[in-house]
């Protein structure tokens, strides 16, 4: 793995090259192209839908005159714009792989980070939590140029010692978050712990939550989402996606399997857009983000990543 002094090397060049960007563009105004990004709690698991907080959270972005699309290689929900990126049980080393896959093909601006739960699960502690979601976080802003990332704690759960290792998972969150944050780099994290977010009363089976936790999990996410707009973070999608998967149909609630074997008859499309809400922004590839790419290969190469 590489050093950590590398990989914030990394990061400080993103943050450097991205400044410009970020002036030119009123974030609230672009397009969101979100990757919903984790294990079961992203997936829908307990939620009576298969929606999980996504359809709560498109919908407040809606109505905040947003557009949205999100985009995964997976689909669950019923609603249509249900692609997300996750499967159910997978640990942080598992979804940085589905990451690595998924990330550079549909080029999100927006990734939804929720990680670590099923490391938790295993029983134990995870004390390299912190450093692998670090390395994850780096590899999307090096795979989708621009892209903000928004992480978040992971959920309370009912039994002690479970619970202790969350805490402590997202007490190394809250490190990464002020390191990276510290070199201007486009991360926050937001707190599915705090009493806006799911209570142990608002899990449908101890792990994952109900209706009703999503829902506070949707309003969470939507805070984060307001203070990145704020911020100036979003910035437009690359048009460099080769694969959109989504919006063209349902899933039901599904095993993990089966809906994973519907990404083989994904709909390949070479000019992706939005497809949902009013505002849409003409994307094009500009000179800058040519010369974003070029930077990229470069400082990559240099820091042995
Ligand atoms: C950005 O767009 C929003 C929504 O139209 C508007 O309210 C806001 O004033 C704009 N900000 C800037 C800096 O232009
Ligand atoms: C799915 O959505 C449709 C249309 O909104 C609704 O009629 C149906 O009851 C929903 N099914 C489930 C399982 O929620
Ligand atoms: C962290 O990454 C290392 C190197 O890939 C791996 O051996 C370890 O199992 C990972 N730990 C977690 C918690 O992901
Ligand atoms: C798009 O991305 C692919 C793979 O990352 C790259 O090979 C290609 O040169 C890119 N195209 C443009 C127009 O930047």
């Amino acid at each position: 793995m590489a050093s950590f002094s590398h990989i914030f090397a990394v990061l400080a060049w993103f943050a450097f090259l991205h400044g410009s960007e970020v002036a030119a563009s009123n974030s609230s105004l672009v397009p969101f192209r979100i990757m919903p990004l984790g294990a079961s709690v992203t997936f829908g698991v307990g939620s009576t839908t298969g929606d999980s907080y996504r359809k709560d959270l498109e919908d407040l972005l809606l109505a905040n005159g947003n557009t949205v699309t999100y985009v995964g290689t997976n689909k669950n929900g019923n609603f249509t714009d249900n692609a997300v990126e996750a499967v159910s049980g997978f640990v942080i080393s598992q979804i940085s792989a589905l990451a690595n896959t998924a990330v550079p093909q549909l080029k999100p601006n927006l990734v939804l980070l929720d990680a670590g739960t099923n490391n938790c699960n295993q029983g134990g502690t995870v004390p390299d939590a912190g450093a692998n979601v670090t390395s994850l976080i780096n590899n999307i802003f090096q795979q989708s140029p621009g892209a903000t990332v928004i992480l978040t704690t992971i959920l309370v759960n009912p039994a002690a010692a479970q619970d202790a290792c969350r805490v402590t998972v997202n007490e190394q969150y809250t490190a990464l978050a002020n390191k990276i944050q510290s070199i201007g780099a486009k991360l926050i994290l937001v707190d599915m712990r705090s009493l806006a977010g799911p209570l142990v009363t608002d899990l449908a089976d101890g792990r994952h939550s109900n209706d009703a936790g999503y829902v506070k999990m949707a309003n969470v996410w939507f805070s984060g989402i307001q203070e990145v707009i704020s911020k100036g973070m979003i910035v437009k999608p690359s048009t460099n996606a080769t694969a959109v998967v989504g919006s063209t149909g349902n899933v039901a609630k599904s095993s993990t399997t089966s809906a994973r074997a519907s990404q083989t008859s994904s709909t390949l499309v070479t000019t992706p857009s939005p497809v949902k809400g009013s505002g849409t922004r003409a994307v094009g590839t500009g000179g800058r983000e040519a010369g974003l790419r070029v930077g990229m290969g470069f400082m990559v190469a240099a820091a042995g990543i």
